[in-house]
Parts: structure tokens; C-alpha cells; sequence
């Protein structure tokens, strides 16, 4: 195996997405398999929202979803039984969350220990929790990024397999640098997912480290630049 894509084949590795809204990250997952890039398939998408453009996104690709509405169910944990339940039923071993607004129960975790990945559109762990575009900003941060991490009881707080960085320039918005940012979770989400697929990555403690990858340029990244050499 080279720090590349792995040369033997791997089996493909059967996912269950959750998605409250829009879905981007669910369908930069669906083009990556469809381009052969991704060893993975998508066995169902659970959404807690009738309305979420994710599902229209799984109705195009014909991908199995169903709509687990969480104001039907008396608790959080009787919620996610019935996710479990199906996830469980459709033979799922890691599940993908892709911008989804629930937090999620202990039993849940334990029913996929280590096998439950979260993208959050910040560097962890720099601005946990939700709006944190506009938190970054407010601090005065001069880089931002995403971040591709195993997802375990606390927020946004599991080990870390991948994040990339962002510059955040004078004139952003919130939304600009959003749209920058997630134009990033597009690139390293498909990308933990295979490493996951080519059975690459080793959890020690809070320290992922992903068998036979490539080693991160050394090079600094400076913001604003440095001028004088
Ligand atoms: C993304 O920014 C993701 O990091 C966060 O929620 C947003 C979901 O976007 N968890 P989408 O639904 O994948 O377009």
C-alpha cells in the first residue's frame, strides 16, 4: 500500500448517514462513490426532518432514507433506539454524521463504539458547538478550517483523523468564510471515510494516526504574509 490510495481492493463499507438539512456533505460522499473513490455504500440516510434538501439529494441518487421525525418519540433515547434499530437492520457499520442537529444519547455511542465520524466547520478544539463561523471571526482568528473527527459523548470532542485549514481575510462574512470552509469538509470527509474503508487508521488515546499516509508538508502557513523573507 502506498501513502496514495490503497492498490489491493477493499471491501466497500456500508454507511448510514444522518442529515438534518441541506445534505452538501451527504452529496460530496454520494459523488466520490459514484466516481469510484470511495469504497463505500450508502445503505440509508436517516433524517429527523421531513423537509431537509438531503432527502430530494437521496430521491436523485436513488439511496435508501427515511424521515425518523425526533418529535414523535417521548425521549432522546427511545429516538435513537429506533435509529440503531434501523441502522442496525440495514447491516450499517460506520455512521456518518452529516449536519445533523441532534445530539445524540450514551446508548447511541455504544452501540457504535469508534464507528460514529462528525464534521464540525472549525478547527477543534477552537469553537466547539454551533455558529462558530461567526465566533471565529468575532475572536479575530486569521485561520479557520474544518475538522473530520470520531465522534463520542462530549461536543465535538472525539479524536481528530483530519482538518484542513483556511485563511479568514479581512472582508469575510460569516457566510464567506462558511462557504470557504465547506468547500474543504467536501475534500476530507470522502477522505477519512476511505481511509476508514482501507482499514488505515490506528486510535491510540485522543491520537489517530493513519497507516502508511503521507506525512503533512512542513512548510508554515503564514496569515497575513510574512514580508520580509
Ligand atoms: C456543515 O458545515 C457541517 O460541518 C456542520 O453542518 C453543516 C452541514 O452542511 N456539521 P450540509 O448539510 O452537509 O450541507
Amino acid at each position: 500500500m502506498q501513502c496514495g490510495r490503497a492498490t489491493v481492493m477493499t471491501k466497500k463499507i456500508p454507511l448510514g448517514v444522518l442529515a438534518s438539512g441541506s445534505g452538501s456533505n451527504l452529496q460530496s460522499l454520494i459523488d466520490h462513490i459514484e466516481a469510484g473513490r470511495l469504497d463505500a455504500e450508502i445503505r440509508v440516510v436517516l433524517c429527523n426532518n421531513a423537509d431537509a434538501y438531503a432527502l430530494e439529494r437521496c430521491r436523485k441518487h436513488r439511496i435508501p432514507a427515511r424521515v425518523v421525525d425526533h418529535r414523535a418519540f417521548a425521549s432522546r433515547e427511545l429516538f435513537d433506539r429506533r435509529m440503531i434499530e434501523i441502522l442496525n437492520d440495514c447491516g450499517v457499520t460506520l455512521v456518518i454524521m452529516a449536519g445533523f442537529m441532534r445530539i445524540l444519547s450514551p446508548e447511541f455511542f455504544r452501540a457504535f463504539p469508534l464507528r460514529i465520524m462528525n464534521i464540525h466547520p472549525a478547527l477543534l478544539p477552537s469553537f466547539p458547538g454551533t455558529h462558530v463561523q461567526q465566533k471565529a471571526l468575532d475572536y479575530g482568528v486569521r485561520f479557520s478550517g474544518c475538522t473530520v473527527h470520531f465522534a463520542d459523548e462530549g461536543v465535538d470532542s472525539g479524536p481528530i483523523i483530519i482538518q484542513a485549514v483556511v485563511p479568514v481575510f479581512d472582508e469575510d462574512t460569516a457566510e464567506s468564510l462558511a462557504e470557504r470552509i465547506l468547500k474543504e469538509e467536501h475534500r476530507i470527509y470522502p477522505q477519512a471515510v476511505q481511509y476508514y474503508a482501507e482499514e488505515r487508521i490506528e486510535i491510540a488515546g485522543r491520537r489517530v494516526r493513519i497507516r502508511n499516509g503521507c506525512a503533512a508538508t512542513e512548510k508554515a502557513l503564514h496569515n497575513p504574509p510574512l514580508t520580509f523573507y
